[in-house]
């Protein structure tokens, strides 16, 4: 393998020379969101797609995501060939990895905090309670209430807050559990401590908090594990929220996980 990560800042992603490597990211974080599942008793593993859409739907909604602060980290195995088929083959005893995204690994994205939902859900919940069906809960405007939200939060927050988002790692044991993640997120940290570094250097108030990393997990499924394995604590309960939100196909639980930067 030979391993690069490189760390993008939004705008980056637009340039049409990186456009065949952001169709990439995409597909990376289409196929590693579109499936979840859990073990069943004799340990085979039971897959159901969870959404009606996929997490990426149209080519840069990573870059309205992200907005102007956040950055992707995309991790690249220039060992890979440029094949669009999810095969290996060996030729000659020799291994030739392929993959469906180009050389793209892993990413892992950092924005700024979008905030708990616990208000936002609690809203959708009595739509959903109140008859209009699950279609009712898109009607939501959603932008707003979370707006509101995170304002609040933010009111009460002593700590310069950051959400680790759209992340995902191919799903080939060559990859996964590699401490491919690990590399990327460390990759976003050391970008963001420079900056908070030079926040501090300039007098500005947010270079005097601690930084503070949020996640959100889907309850039953291996991410809220993933992240206390790597020191994020829980925040509170998880929240409940019904089906139809995030084109979900039935009610689902978020737990939001954080960690304090030392
Ligand atoms: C969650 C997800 C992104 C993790 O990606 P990953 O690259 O496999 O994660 P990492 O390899 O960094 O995980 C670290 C693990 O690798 C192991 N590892 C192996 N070599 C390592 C190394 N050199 N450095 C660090 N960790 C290493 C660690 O022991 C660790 O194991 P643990 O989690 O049991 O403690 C991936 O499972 C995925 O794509 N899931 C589907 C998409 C999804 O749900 N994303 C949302 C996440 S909230």
């Amino acid at each position: 393998m030979k391993l690069n990560i490189q760390v993008l800042q939004p705008h980056q992603l637009l340039d049409p020379a990186n456009k065949t490597l952001l169709h990439n990211i995409n597909d990376l974080i289409n196929d590693a969101y579109s499936i979840h599942g859990h073990p069943e008793l004799d340990g085979s593993y039971h897959y159901q797609a969870l959404y009606k859409e996929r997490r990426i739907t149209c080519e840069d909604q990573l870059v309205h995501e992200l907005g102007e602060s956040g950055s992707i980290a995309v991790c690249t195995d220039n060992d890979l060939n440029e094949v669009p088929e999810l095969v290996h083959r060996i030729e000659k005893a020799n291994v030739y990895y392929t993959s469906k995204y180009g050389q793209v690994v892993a990413v892992a994205s950092l924005k700024p905090w979008g905030g708990k939902k616990t208000v936002l859900f609690a809203k959708a919940r009595q739509l959903a309670r109140e008859g209009n069906g699950a279609s009712s809960v898109n009607d939501i405007d959603l932008a707003r209430l979370s707006q509101q939200e995170l304002a609040q939060q933010k009111r009460k927050s002593e700590t310069w807050d950051w959400e680790v988002s759209a992340c995902a790692c191919v799903n080939y044991p060559r990859y996964r559990g590699q401490g491919l993640m690990v590399q990327s997120l460390d990759a976003l940290l050391n970008k963001l401590t420079r900056r908070h570094n030079e926040l501090k250097a300039a007098g500005d108030p947010r270079g005097s908090l601690k930084i503070k990393l949020w996640s959100s997990a889907l309850v039953d499924s291996d991410n809220p594990q993933y992240w206390l394995r790597r020191g994020f604590v829980n925040e509170g309960e998880p929240d409940l929220a019904p089906a139809g939100l995030w084109s979900s196909v039935r009610d689902f639980e978020i737990q939001t996980l954080s960690k304090v930067l030392e």
